[in-house]
């Protein structure tokens, strides 16, 4: 008798909580009895050589499940893979449909961002043209919570819980000095083109931590002289000052900051150039100007990967959108991905929906402008409110041996 088998994978950059969204299809697909559910091995790439992984062999019980969710990282691997446009390159299209039937597999689930998306827009499109009846569902993921129509995206709000977090513990010992200057702290966040992850800083603000000083987000141009004087201005009132810049703060001209140092060429598959550097750019622009000790703090893969301190909130929300995803397809859905949309932000309350993906691959959704305040160097109470409940919420590591514990694929990290 012919299976009912589905496929998942993971893609771009890993949250905190993409793990919970695979739970989230793996239960999903256990309670709708699918026979096999299988996992793409570093996503689409990896399918397209038919690595497949059967995920029923590393999740058999519930336990299985909560420790998934304790899992940073992409449990299956991960990718940066465009597929190309479908004139002229059909075989690709062909090669993945003749993977998808002789492993009987009826619906494909992607987990990932705007790019990422891309690739279920693609395959449904393709579906389309040819009359297949394979579904495809996207399943949103991003640190950097640009993805249109959503409220928000699973992974956003524990990055952001992250960056808060850790933000309340440097300013803490950066404020033990200072008698006679300050050190001045440039805290580098990620997030690309978009602000968000950079805005979350403003959530260390508190009755015990006066937070940044400064907020600088890529939607507002970064003017090098008016950020000199202002830290000039702050170091000599202040006996500590930390400042946060998004890793893709531009000047007017359309440099990237970064670039102003000795930032890489890396461009990815699709075309982004790898954003780094900005804020060893400005610590030793203030080293060398203002005669200020001065220390450079990249979050880097730190803020997507801090499972131990991820939002609850955001895990169930991760969870649910696989879920759903999962149900969606089930019920005959393709060509779209669930959404989240906010009902009531306080007290918080959430509803499922799904979009059509071709309103959202490849879409950013930036700051509204109207967040961006102080002349582009802080961001509004509207964005704090926005963010707040999304980072509300934890739950506890598997501890063994002092350290939490995760659930580990058992392939090789070797290449072929
Ligand atoms: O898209 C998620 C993200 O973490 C961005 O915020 C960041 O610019 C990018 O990925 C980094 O990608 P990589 O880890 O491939 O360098």
């Amino acid at each position: 008798m012919a299976q009912r088998n589905i496929v998942v994978g993971q893609s771009g950059g890993p949250t905190a909580v993409i793990n919970s969204s695979l739970a989230g299809v793996v239960a999903a697909a256990k309670d709708l009895g699918y026979d096999k559910i299988y996992g793409m091995h570093h996503g689409i790439q990896g399918f397209l050589n038919e690595d497949l992984v059967d995920i029923s062999e590393y999740v058999k019980d519930k336990n299985d499940i909560e420790l998934l969710k304790r899992t940073p990282s992409a449990f299956l691997g991960s990718c940066r893979f465009k597929l190309p446009k479908i004139e002229g390159n059909e075989e690709i299209y062909d090669k993945i449909f003749e993977i998808m039937e002789k492993n009987e597999i009826e619906c494909l689930f992607y987990i990932g961002g705007n790019d990422s998306m891309d690739t279920i827009k693609m395959l449904s499109d393709y579906a389309e043209l040819k009359g297949k009846k394979q579904r495809f569902m996207g399943v949103p993921k991003t640190i950097d919570n640009d993805l249109p129509i959503t409220d928000h995206t699973p992974g956003y709000g524990s990055a952001a819980k992250y960056i808060a977090a850790s933000l309340k513990e440097v300013i803490r010992d950066n404020s033990s000095f200072g008698i006679e200057k300050p050190t001045v702290v440039v805290v580098e966040i990620m997030g690309r083109h978009a602000g968000w992850l950079t805005a979350a800083a403003a959530l260390s603000r508190g009755e015990d931590c006066e937070g940044p000083d400064m907020i600088y987000l890529p939607e507002a141009d970064f003017d090098m002289d008016d950020f000199m004087a202002r830290v000039k201005k702050l170091s000599e009132e202040k006996s500590s000052v930390v400042i946060a810049v998004s890793e893709g703060i531009k000047l007017a001209d359309g440099r990237f900051v970064c670039e102003l140092g000795s930032a890489s060429d890396y461009v990815d598959a699709f075309g982004h150039k790898q954003l780094s550097g900005c804020a060893v750019v400005l610590t030793n622009k203030i080293q060398s100007e203002l005669g200020l000790k001065s220390r450079a703090i990249e979050y880097s893969t730190l803020q997507r990967a801090a499972t131990h301190l991820a939002s609850l909130t955001d895990i169930n929300e991760a969870f649910t959108v696989g879920y759903l995803a999962c149900k969606a397809a089930d019920e005959g859905k393709t060509g779209m991905m669930v959404t989240i949309e906010v009902v009531n932000r306080d007290p918080y309350e959430v509803a499922y929906n799904i979009y059509d993906i071709h309103a959202i691959a490849n879409v950013e959704r930036p700051v509204p402008a109207e967040w961006i305040v102080n002349n582009g160097t802080d961001v509004s109470e509207e964005y704090v409110k926005y963010a707040r409940p999304l980072i509300m919420g934890e739950l506890t590591p598997m501890m063994v041996e002092g350290l939490p514990r995760h659930l580990v694929l058992n392939k090789s990290t070797y290449r072929k």
